[in-house]
């Protein structure tokens, strides 16, 4: 069964998530019949300030979801106070996406439209007047007593009097997560720059310093493609002008053009919190919260006049840049506004912080939109509604194996996240971030306080400019799983669970994640030099060296400049080759699939100006025999030469 259905509940005179969050709703989506989901049979009441809901759950169903989470997956009998902040070592519902979106693996999917923070109860809570309780038992005798204890459904509550709810059904919890990344308006589609190589540059540089650092990155025979200026590009910062510094940036337009002529985009740094020397500021203010952040404004982003006056102020000083990273949206309670702050709009500042920065993304797309430019940006919270922005969620954890979690199960809640690259305390650990950074969304190096650069380890040099080899040669593969994302919402990278939901030796991998249709990763930490591998059903080969992978899990070592990937049977990898020609690596015996490809900058695939590569191989004694034809659509692919093996 798949399908969507919209239920209302209560009465709430508050708009929803989606609604605040400025999501492009895909009403034709929402099916007019009546649920026949069992979970439609949802209860509400009002206790007190808050609405509570209960909807049926069985026990024996696994539940995922509920926004990103950094050390597991599995819900049941968890309990999640979501809220936007920044993640602090636990998975409690504090997180960079608190999206009130939860999926069961027999069939369904729930999310719960409102911005307030929502507490869910994820059938653990029992109620005593519950019709099949479960049975009491003896701590002193019985040898299975349990602390947690099974209830007959999911509980959830806000402050509110009511919500609508929308009911998910698919097969799986990819089909699930595809149909809420769709009703939500589609995934994003990045610019290919954006799919390239990132290097944040350090806080104080100015002008000169970038310029030296690029000439560096020639030397050592990298690119870059973006470059990011964090606060030290505007006069202020923290809290922000939004203003270029212009003792250290004197012509910040020929600057970037510059850049840009070389192939290099910059995205600036900014947090949303307007110092006095703006001048912003005084315009600004009447629109803004009771309370300050590091003395400076914050603008109450769901008024229309306030995203005007931010949206001219950035359309002033963008001086030809192509993308901002929206810093400390998500909060920590000690430097954020209040619970308590009034914003003029007279919305609550806890809903307010829930869309914060899904707000100030959309904001920043469409003015990028309205010049027919793509953009590709970072933000450190987002949340439901925001899918198809082109956006990736860091925060400053930097914990390998939470970071692994993250990048492995984002796809659960329809966002992506990024593993940056900072630091490292040895060069083993150095190269193993950047495999993980290349096998993600987005390939970064922070370096706005380290300094560090990508030979910073010399001995790890080579590994890691093959790294960023490796990263754009798949940049075709990755551009095409993103289309799927944009197309069918289909999150380019997500758990395995997702795509083999009925596989019960699946449901918890958090090591090992699907990239686009045909790519698994099972990066390795560092210190390790071998690990097991889960391989899902059906024919798996070995990237490099095109080895079938016969069992069904497998101990599996690979040298340190090597990262874990491995390929479905008849799967086609096309790689970007440096005279842009295609070398196309086929797996198993036959397969055949599509390359989606357009101009990679502007917006005219809305218009459905692309190309359509359609690609076939069979393998006959050994030796491949690969087909390829191309249809345009009003746009001749990049592609015109193409070799299989
Ligand atoms: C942090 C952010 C870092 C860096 C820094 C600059 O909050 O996560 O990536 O941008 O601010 O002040």
């Amino acid at each position: 069964m798949t399908g969507i259905w919209k239920l209302t509940l209560g009465a709430s005179t508050e708009e929803g998530l989606l609604a605040l969050t400025g999501a492009r709703v895909d009403e034709s989506l929402i099916s007019e019949s009546p649920c026949p989901l069992r979970q439609a049979r949802i209860s509400c009441e009002q206790v007190r300030e808050r609405f509570v809901l209960r909807i049926p759950h069985d026990p024996a169903q696994r539940l995922y979801g509920l926004g990103l989470s950094f050390r597991g997956m599995a819900l049941n009998h968890r309990v999640r106070h979501l809220r936007a902040d920044h993640y602090g070592g636990s998975d409690n519902g504090r997180t960079h996406a608190p999206v009130p979106f939860y999926l069961c693996d027999r069939g369904y999917g729930v999310l719960i439209d409102t911005a307030e923070n929502v507490s869910f109860y994820m059938g653990g809570a029992v109620r005593t007047d519950a019709v099949n309780p479960p049975l009491e038992m003896n701590r002193g005798r019985d040898a299975d007593w349990r602390c947690d204890q099974d209830a007959e459904f999911v509980e959830a509550s806000f402050i509110g009097t009511g919500v609508d709810v929308y009911l998910i059904a698919g097969e799986t919890l990819k089909a699930i997560t595809a149909q809420f990344v769709m009703l939500c308006g589609g995934g994003c589609l990045p610019p290919k720059w954006g799919l390239g190589f990132w290097h944040r540059v350090h806080i104080r540089h100015d002008e000169a310093a970038v310029l030296s650092e690029l000439n560096q990155f020639r030397e050592h025979g990298l690119h870059v493609d973006v470059l990011g200026l964090e606060p030290g590009w505007q006069s202020n910062s923290y809290p922000c002008s939004l203003e270029w510094d212009r003792e250290r940036f004197p012509d910040p337009e020929s600057f970037v053009s510059r850049l840009k002529a070389s192939g290099t985009r910059v995205n600036l740094w900014e947090n949303m919190y307007i110092s006095r020397s703006s001048s912003l500021y005084k315009g600004v203010l009447p629109l803004c919260g009771s309370h300050q952040v590091w003395g400076g404004a914050v603008p109450d982003v769901t008024l229309p006049e306030a995203r005007e006056m931010l949206l001219r102020h950035h359309e002033r000083e963008n001086a030809g840049v192509s993308g901002y990273k929206i810093d400390e949206c998500d909060g920590y309670d000690e430097w954020l506004w209040p619970d308590h702050a009034a914003f003029p709009s007279g919305r609550s500042a806890t809903a307010l912080r829930n869309v914060y920065g899904a707000r100030i993304e959309r904001l920043l797309t469409d003015m990028f939109r309205a010049r027919n430019e793509r953009t590709y940006g970072l933000v450190r919270a987002s949340n439901a509604g925001a899918s198809s922005l082109p956006f990736c969620i860091y925060n400053d954890c930097y914990d390998f194996r939470q970071f692994l979690t993250g990048l492995a199960t984002a796809g659960l809640c329809g966002v992506l996240w990024t593993p940056e690259v900072r630091n490292a305390s040895s060069s083993e650990e150095w190269v193993r971030r950047f495999q993980l950074a290349a096998l993600s969304p987005l390939m970064m190096l922070n370096a706005w306080f380290d300094g560090t650069k990508p030979w910073s380890f010399p001995e790890a040099e080579d590994a890691v400019a093959d790294t960023i080899r490796l990263r754009r040669a798949l940049l075709p593969y990755l551009y095409d799983a993103f289309h799927t994302y944009k197309a069918q919402g289909i999150p380019p990278f997500r758990p395995l669970v997702m795509d083999y939901t009925s596989e019960k030796r699946l449901a918890d991998i958090v090591d090992q994640y699907l990239i686009g249709e045909s790519l698994m990763a099972a990066p390795m930490t560092p210190g390790q030099s071998e690990r097991d591998v889960v391989l899902p059903p059906g024919r798996w080969y070995d990237f490099y060296t095109g080895a079938e992978l016969t069992s069904s899990a497998i101990r599996y070592a690979c040298p340190l400049e090597r990262a874990p990937l491995f390929v479905r049977g008849g799967g086609m990898i096309p790689l970007l080759q440096e005279d842009g020609s295609l070398f196309v690596r086929c797996f198993g015996e036959r397969g055949e699939r599509t390359l989606y490809d357009d101009d990679g900058v502007s917006w005219n695939f809305e218009r459905g100006e692309c190309a359509v590569l359609r690609m076939s191989f069979s393998r006959t004694d050994g030796r491949v025999q690969g087909r390829w034809s191309v249809e345009s659509h009003g746009w001749a692919s990049a592609y015109t030469h193409v070799e299989f093996a």
